[in-house]
């Protein structure tokens, strides 16, 4: 049966990277919306203090997101909680940058694991279990940097790029089931993806413009998962009005 996907109240969601920055922002914006939510990062003691703090219910799964049984376990704490899934936002990631002599590539090898594999089989797990029940919908946290290639910044604006590709792929082989995919492709979000840049004193796009805030970005998750259900954004770029690019 196809639901009506208008409204977040009592909506399942499960959100990846909650535990700062935009994935953060996303779960209490969807859960001020109504939203029950399951959360999931490495850092438990975030998530536990994210769930106290939220005005629905919230569960946690501390948890890396590269190793291959997390999206199944994910699905399951849904299901065991809730007795369902109806939103996947693919939002986990991480940032490695670094000229051609410089940069290091077992890091680089992690962040295409985080940013790209791991969507790659979270997408998989729950767009099944989506289209078995008719309903549903995915959101991949892409990057304005899909449409830009800075200097020392290939890899990720590369992976990016593929994410973008990938997430229209899926919702082109999903039309007409009632699962509905999407991509939002943020500016530069102040936020600590940019720590490790900033340790190693490389720098930072946040520090060069007005950057957005991760609740401008939750904001706008919001309002692609509040559209009718025949309507669909299958992408969405959002950049602060200062954004260079
Ligand atoms: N900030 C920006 O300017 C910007 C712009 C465009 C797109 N984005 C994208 O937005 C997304 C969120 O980034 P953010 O800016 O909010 O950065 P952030 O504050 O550093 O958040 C990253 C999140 O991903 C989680 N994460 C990273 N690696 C993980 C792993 N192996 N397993 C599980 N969780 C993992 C982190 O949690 P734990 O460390 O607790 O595991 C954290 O919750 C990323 O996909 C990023 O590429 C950011």
């Amino acid at each position: 049966m196809s639901q009506d996907n208008t409204g977040l109240k009592d909506k399942v969601a499960i959100i990846t990277g909650a535990s700062s920055g935009i994935g953060e922002a996303i779960a209490r914006e969807l859960s001020a919306a109504g939203a029950r939510l399951v959360v999931t990062a490495r850092r438990a003691d975030r998530l536990t203090a994210l769930c106290a703090s939220l005005p629905r219910p919230a569960v946690a799964l501390a948890a890396d997101i590269t190793a291959p049984e997390t999206a199944q376990a994910l699905l399951d704490l849904a299901r065991a909680t809730y007795g369902r899934a109806d939103i996947l936002i693919n939002n986990a990631g991480m940032l490695i940058s670094g000229s051609l002599d410089t940069i290091n590539l077992d890091a680089v090898a992690l962040m295409t694991r985080t940013n790209y594999d791991a969507v790659v089989r979270s997408s998989y797990v729950f767009a099944r279990a989506f289209k078995h029940q008719a309903s549903g919908a995915i959101i991949n946290i892409s990057s304005v940097g899909a449409y830009l290639s800075h200097s020392s910044m290939g890899v990720y604006t590369g992976l990016k790029q593929a994410l973008e590709v990938f997430t229209t792929a899926l919702r082109v082989e999903l039309r007409g089931t009632g699962v509905r995919v999407g991509s939002m492709a943020p500016g530069t979000t102040e936020t600590e993806i940019f720590d490790g840049l900033r340790a190693a004193g490389q720098p930072v796009r946040a520090d060069q413009t007005a950057p957005l805030k991760p609740a401008d970005v939750a904001s706008a998750v919001r309002y692609m998962l509040e559209q009718p259900q025949h309507a669909n954004i299958a992408r969405m770029l959002l950049v602060s009005a200062a954004e260079s690019a």
